[in-house]
């Protein structure tokens, strides 16, 4: 499989083995090594590996129907439209296949809205710097981290970067061309970063006051991921349009883009599109995963996991110097180093730990939500070794 591999055009740099299958919160590759996994395709396998009420699921799908084009309802995709919007408190959904597409969604009935309310002068849409936000065009102009941008000039027109966590700087950005304004509640890629609970208040007057769609990009933090279906209902503010995906298909690729009634009216028939989104494969798939996230039962697992999660990285560096700071909530963690989180990153692979960075200093925990106590311990003896 060597020569396989240059086949696959560089845009990661992957690490050498080859997984075949999963189990439970496993990886397991060609030679049979079994890795624990806290990246979970990052955030995405919500399920774990061996979900048999997932697997059940898709595997009746495949023998119905696959795909079934929009032009048409299917089943599965009604279900899911009603569970999705009962879950996030929205009222209209827009399935689509990646939270790229969903941020593009968004994006697009944002300025919509903005010309549906008689505002033909209004377009840009203000979104924070270290942000992130997906790889098209338009999500990746919105993002708020020039890594990402580097020779991709002319970057979509239209769009404001401001600091996180910074009211000031927001109020001052607005203006009379502002149709939007597009965050994260925690910023994942960014390296774990919660936006303050006054802050996002702030955020929310200043958008009722000025009328402007506020839009939650909740594509890493949804679906259960920090204890709440969506981290914005930590607190105690509602957007207007969120953006959704990851672990929404528990492994299937799904996206969705999410309003309330007011401002889903931005679209009419025409106004937008995808040909696989909602189909019926993805949408047998959501189905389960909603009927797991919604159950109250499994959010309390979630929230202890992370409680629990939490505690054992607090030991971890009450031991070690090197770790600064613990951040995030849930089952979405990181902690915050002065060492190159590349080194530990690789170190924990070499004794079959998986887990992922984020920013400059940070390295990310997001295993499957079911995860158990005896995997954080596994993990946290593996990073022990490690940072020993
Ligand atoms: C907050 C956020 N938005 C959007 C995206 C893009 O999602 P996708 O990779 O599914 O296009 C990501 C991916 O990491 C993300 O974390």
């Amino acid at each position: 499989m060597e020569a396989n591999k240059t086949c696959i055009m560089h845009t990661y740099n992957q690490l050498p083995n080859i997984f075949t299958h999963g189990e439970d919160v496993y990886l397991i590759d060609q030679e049979g090594n079994r890795y624990l996994d806290f990246v979970a395709g990052i955030a995405v396998n919500a399920l774990g590996y061996s979900h048999q009420g997932l697997k059940d699921a898709l595997h009746q799908q495949v023998d119905e129907f696959l795909h079934c084009s929009n032009l048409y309802y299917n089943d599965e995709q009604l279900k899911a439209a009603k569970k999705i919007t009962e879950a996030t408190k929205m009222d209209r959904v827009f399935f689509c296949n990646s939270g790229t597409e969903a941020v593009e969604a968004s994006l697009k009935l944002a300025r919509k809205y903005a010309k549906f309310k008689g505002h033909n002068e209004r377009y840009e849409i203000i979104t924070m710097k270290n942000s992130f936000h997906g790889r098209t065009l338009g999500a990746i102009s919105a993002t708020g981290q020039t890594k990402y941008q580097d020779g991709l000039n002319p970057l979509l027109p239209g769009i404001q970067h401001v600091t996180y966590n910074d009211i000031d700087a927001l109020k001052e950005a607005v203006s009379d061309i502002t149709c939007g304004v597009m965050m994260e509640v925690i910023q994942g890629e960014g390296g774990i970063i919660q936006a303050d609970a006054a802050y996002i208040q702030a955020v929310r007057d200043l958008c009722d006051e000025k009328g402007l769609v506020l839009i939650f990009d909740e594509v890493q933090t949804g679906i259960g991921r920090t204890g709440e279906v969506c981290a914005y209902m930590h607190h105690d503010v509602k957007p207007d349009i969120i953006a959704l995906a990851k672990g929404l298909g528990g492994g299937v690729p799904v996206g969705a883009m999410l309003a309330t009634k007011e401002v889903a009216q931005g679209f009419k028939p025409g106004d937008h599109a995808a040909t696989f989104g909602g189909n019926p494969l993805a949408m047998s798939a959501v189905n389960v995963v909603l009927d797991q996230v919604m159950s109250d039962e499994f959010m309390t697992h979630i929230q202890e996991m992370g409680d629990y999660l939490s505690e054992q990285l607090e030991q971890l560096q009450a031991d070690f110097s090197c770790i600064e700071e613990i951040r995030g909530l849930g089952l979405m963690k990181g902690i915050a180093l002065n060492i190159p989180p590349i080194d530990v990153v690789k170190k924990a692979y070499d004794k079959k730990l998986l887990i992922v960075g984020a920013g400059s200093n940070v390295i990310r925990f997001v295993p499957p939500l079911v995860v158990q106590k005896e995997h954080i311990d596994a993990c946290i003896h593996i990073l022990r070794e490690v940072l020993s």
